[in-house]
């Protein structure tokens, strides 16, 4: 079967397809990247990211077609989905002039993020599936976007089970047990601010560009150490839960008490860092321990961090699945995976976005 995936959970426009045959065969993986727009403001904002996508779609859709060699022109009739589409003008119009002139693609099914996410990204993604699926008569298959960020590890590894997850992304930083590929219990959380949220916080405090991981790992790879000690949140609590809002404060009140030169802001980054994958990996570890889990699995778009990688490849001795690195952050290859793992249908007209959907249940 062939798969479309369509991610739009928070500000990257992405479709992908996916062919199911006994193994996977990646058709294509698109990703229009909104970080351009959103540099400016050092943060997301849901309106002007739900703008974007409306802009984006349409022509993400038929690059991904094309791709994957499943865009065929033809003159069609197309149905009227203005009221599907009413709340997204720009996307109407731009759908509509793409239904008339191409056929509809030989696809099975189509994969949607419904949540966790922001919620006017998400409504996006999922009215232009809506209209789809009508179009096409095609049935649509709602995915949760945190599993997708396990799903994607299928791509090249199989899984042994129980297993950890780790997940470790701009909005979540999750432990979660997985007693099979679709039994999902939590175990702990961030009780503030996500690790990535963290890194792009206190890159703002440091003025360096958003998104603040990437710039943060650059900068740390400057330093061997630093003479500066930060917090390490949480790291010997008896749970497994996390907590970085402490660490941004301190980070705050570094930037305070210091005038930032650049050997600071590197010392500072590289402490960042180590501080982060020092709770990441210490939780880890005592959960994998107190679980006897047969293997580690990590995903989200922190997992993309080269030291984290490398220091969970060192310390952990069980089987340890992560993502290539070019799949860590968000994309829509993600949600075809998790779709092709859990085939269950939703009748589009009733089909939601939910902001705060969990992972479990
Ligand atoms: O999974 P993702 O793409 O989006 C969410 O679902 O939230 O994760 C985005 C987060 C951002 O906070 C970004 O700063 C972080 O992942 N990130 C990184 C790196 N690349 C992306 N954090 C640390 N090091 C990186 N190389
Ligand atoms: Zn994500």
């Amino acid at each position: 079967m062939i798969i479309l995936g369509i991610e739009t959970s928070c500000d990257d426009t992405c479709c992908a397809l996916l062919k199911k045959q006994g193994n996977f065969e990646v058709l294509s993986n698109i990703i229009s990247s909104q970080i351009m727009t959103h540099k400016p403001y050092q943060g997301i904002f849901p309106a002007l990211a739900k703008r974007e996508h409306e802009k984006n779609l349409t022509l993400v859709l038929k690059n991904a077609l094309k791709k994957a060699h499943l865009l065929e022109k033809k003159q069609n009739k197309t149905k009227d989905l203005s009221n599907i589409l009413s709340r997204h003008p720009v996307l109407l119009k731009k759908l509509s002039i793409f239904l008339k002139k191409y056929k509809k693609p030989k696809i099975d099914a189509i994969a949607i993020t419904q949540g966790p996410g922001l919620e006017p990204c998400l409504w996006t993604g999922i009215n232009f599936v809506k209209a789809l699926a009508f179009s096409w008569n095609i049935p649509i298959i709602p995915v949760n976007h945190l599993k997708s960020h396990i799903y994607v590890n299928l791509l090249q590894k199989k899984i042994l089970f129980p297993a950890l997850a780790l997940i470790v992304s701009g909005g979540h930083t999750q432990l979660i047990l997985m007693k099979d590929k679709n039994n999902f219990k939590l175990l702990g959380e961030t009780r503030d601010d996500a690790a990535g949220e963290c890194f792009d916080k206190t890159a703002r405090l440091l003025k360096l560009d958003y998104p603040g991981g990437p710039e943060i790992a650059k900068k740390a790879k400057s330093v061997m150490e630093s003479s500066i000690k930060l917090p390490r949140p949480m790291i010997n609590s008896k749970n497994y839960d996390f907590s970085f809002s402490g660490l941004k404060t301190a980070v705050l009140y570094e930037t305070k008490k210091r005038k930032l030169n650049k050997k600071i802001v590197q010392e500072l980054c590289f402490e960042i860092q180590q501080s982060i994958i020092d709770v990441l990996l210490k939780k880890t570890i005592k959960a994998s321990r107190d679980f006897k889990v047969k293997s580690i699995v990590l995903g989200g778009g922190v997992i993309a961090n080269e030291e984290l990688r490398k220091q969970f490849k060192k310390k952990i001795n069980i089987p340890l699945v992560l993502p290539a690195n070019n799949l860590c952050t968000d994309n829509a290859l993600m949600t075809c995976l998790a779709a092709s793992c859990n085939l269950r249908q939703k009748d589009w007209k009733k089909l939601k976005a939910n902001a705060n959907l969990k992972i479990h249940g």
